[in-house]
This record gives structure tokens, C-alpha cells and sequence, in this order.
């Protein structure tokens, strides 16, 4: 595990913020923050609500800026490049996304090629291909003709995901992509990540369920409350009992997971209802 002060040279990294001071008029979100999203990686960002992770994903897509500091894409910086251009690399799955009123499914997943086309070549077979696949990877092609206000939470995150996939980039940065999917979902997404990972794909996900982050990533970001990084390593090595007390108020214990063998925060019981409550 590596913190702030002793961290050894910068490891290649295709997508990196340094010294970027993040925030909202009248509120600094995160303070000469840099963060480096390991090549090949699949990288989960933790942390308690509110410490900015949306924020940091947000300023290494470009959605938003810096106030200080540069996010570089590629070796250069990313607001150096146009819009199409850094969506032909890097794809973004917000965390609070609005679908266009009456948009179907499938036009909405279409719209996942729009950096591909140029006045020239408008839609392709590639395009029909790439939509097509992103449908079925995310389980979604039956709704394709659906609209997409008219879908449960979970129904829509997943098409919202098959967006960002059909967009094809070989780096993805997902907000919260479990969020509002039942347990099978859940680990059906994460599944998916892991093999568009093996498949060659640099993956950064924020990610509540510290668990999966363990099970799924490689390499684990864990920022603090007050946006700095508490620590950044593998998953074995930064999920401990003292980082999770720390971030979030609870104690517990770590032991290995039955499954995989990595860490398993197991919260430590409070005894606040009696037992006999349950009988
Ligand atoms: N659009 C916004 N305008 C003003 N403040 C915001 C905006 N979005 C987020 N914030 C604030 O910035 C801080 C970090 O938010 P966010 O990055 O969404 O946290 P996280 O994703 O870690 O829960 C919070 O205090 C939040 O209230
Ligand atoms: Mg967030």
C-alpha cells in the first residue's frame, strides 16, 4: 500500500489527475488531489458519501474541469482534445443521468456511437454491431423498443451502462454501476466488468460494496472524507479494519472471503436490539 507522502514514481498511467483541485462554487471538493488510474487495471473508487468520487470520475471524463491541476489523457491534457476525440477513448457511466423525454431503449444505447460518426460516415454496420452487443452484454435487448422514462431503476441503469459500452472505449469509468440492481444484477454487471477487463479494458469503477470491490478489482482507490486519498494499492493490502473504521465509522472485522480468499469486512455486531426482538 502506498500513501500520498511515499509514493514511488507514477506508474503508467493512460488517464491521471495531477495536483487537480475539484469543487463547486463555494465548495472545494478535493485539494491538489493527484490520482493515477493504473493501465489494465480494474480500479474500484471507495469512499463515504460525499467525498467526491463522482466529482474526481466526472474531471477525469472532462465532464467537468479543474480549478487547479490537469487531468492528461494519453500524455496530454485532456482539454486539449475535443469532445469526440476523448469520447473515443474514455466512456462514462454517471451516477445521475436524465434520458432525453420519449427516447426508446435502443435509441438511447444508439446514442453510445455519436463519436464514431463524422459528417461523412453516419450510421455503419459497426455502429448496428456495437449497439447490438452492448443490448445483449447488459441483458437489455428485449427492451430495446421500450422507453426508457417508463423502466424500473435497475432496468435503466443497465441500458444506461449498454450506452457507454456500445460507445467502445478501451478506458470506462462506471459511477455507481450496481447501484439500484437487485444482488443476481449486481454480480451479473461485475461479472461483466471483470471479463471487459480480461478482454484488455482499463475499468475504474466506484463501487459501495467494499466485498466486491475486493472480489472484482485490482487495484483499490480509497478516498477520505475530506477528498484526499487514505490509501491506493491492492485490494488485500488497503481494505483493512483500521481503513474501514476510519472512513466510515465501523468497526469490524476482516477475514478472508469462503469464496475467492479476499478480504470480507464482517461489521462488528452492535447488540443494539436484543435478540429475543427477532423470536
Ligand atoms: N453540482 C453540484 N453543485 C454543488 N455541489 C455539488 C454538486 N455535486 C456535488 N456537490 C457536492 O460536492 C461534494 C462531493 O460530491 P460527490 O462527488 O457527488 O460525492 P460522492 O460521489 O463521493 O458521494 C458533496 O459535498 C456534494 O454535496
Ligand atoms: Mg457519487
Amino acid at each position: 500500500m502506498t500513501t500520498m507522502e511515499e509514493k514511488p514514481v507514477q506508474t503508467a498511467s493512460r488517464l491521471r489527475a495531477e495536483s487537480v483541485t475539484l469543487g463547486y462554487p463555494g465548495n472545494i471538493v478535493a485539494r491538489s488531489l493527484t490520482v493515477s488510474l493504473p493501465d489494465d487495471a480494474f480500479t474500484a473508487i471507495v469512499g463515504p458519501n460525499a467525498c467526491g468520487k463522482s466529482t474526481l470520475l466526472k474531471a477525469l471524463a472532462r465532464v467537468t474541469g479543474t480549478q487547479q491541476g490537469s487531468v492528461y489523457l494519453d500524455g496530454r491534457a485532456i482539454s486539449s482534445y475535443g469532445a469526440k476525440e476523448v469520447a473515443r477513448r474514455l466512456g462514462l457511466l454517471a451516477q445521475s443521468a436524465t434520458a432525453p423525454e420519449g427516447i426508446t431503449v435502443g435509441d438511447l444505447v444508439a446514442r453510445g456511437r455519436y463519436p464514431h460518426q463524422t459528417m461523412l460516415r453516419q450510421w455503419s454496420d459497426a455502429d448496428e454491431r456495437a449497439v447490438n452487443a452492448a443490448l445483449a452484454q447488459t441483458g437489455v435487448t428485449d427492451l430495446a423498443a421500450r422507453f426508457v422514462d417508463e423502466l424500473s431503476g435497475g432496468q435503466r441503469q443497465r441500458v444506461w451502462l449498454a450506452m457507454a459500452l456500445a460507445q467502445e472505449t478501451s478506458i470506462l469509468l462506471l459511477d455507481e454501476p450496481t447501484t439500484f440492481l437487485d444482488l443476481g444484477h449486481q454480480y451479473e454487471i461485475l461479472d461483466l466488468c471483470a471479463r471487459l477487463h480480461a478482454g484488455g479494458r482499463t475499468i475504474a469503477a466506484v463501487l459501495h460494496d467494499l466485498n466486491q470491490a475486493a472480489r472484482y478489482a485490482t487495484h483499490v482507490i480509497a478516498l477520505a472524507a475530506d477528498g484526499t486519498i487514505a490509501a491506493e494499492g491492492p485490494p488485500e493490502e488497503v481494505i483493512t479494519a483500521e481503513l474501514v473504521d476510519g472512513l466510515f465509522g465501523l468497526p469490524c472485522r476482516i477475514i478472508p472471503d469462503p469464496e475467492t480468499g479476499t478480504p470480507m469486512v464482517v461489521p462488528r455486531s452492535r447488540n443494539t436490539v436484543p435478540a429475543a426482538h427477532y423470536s
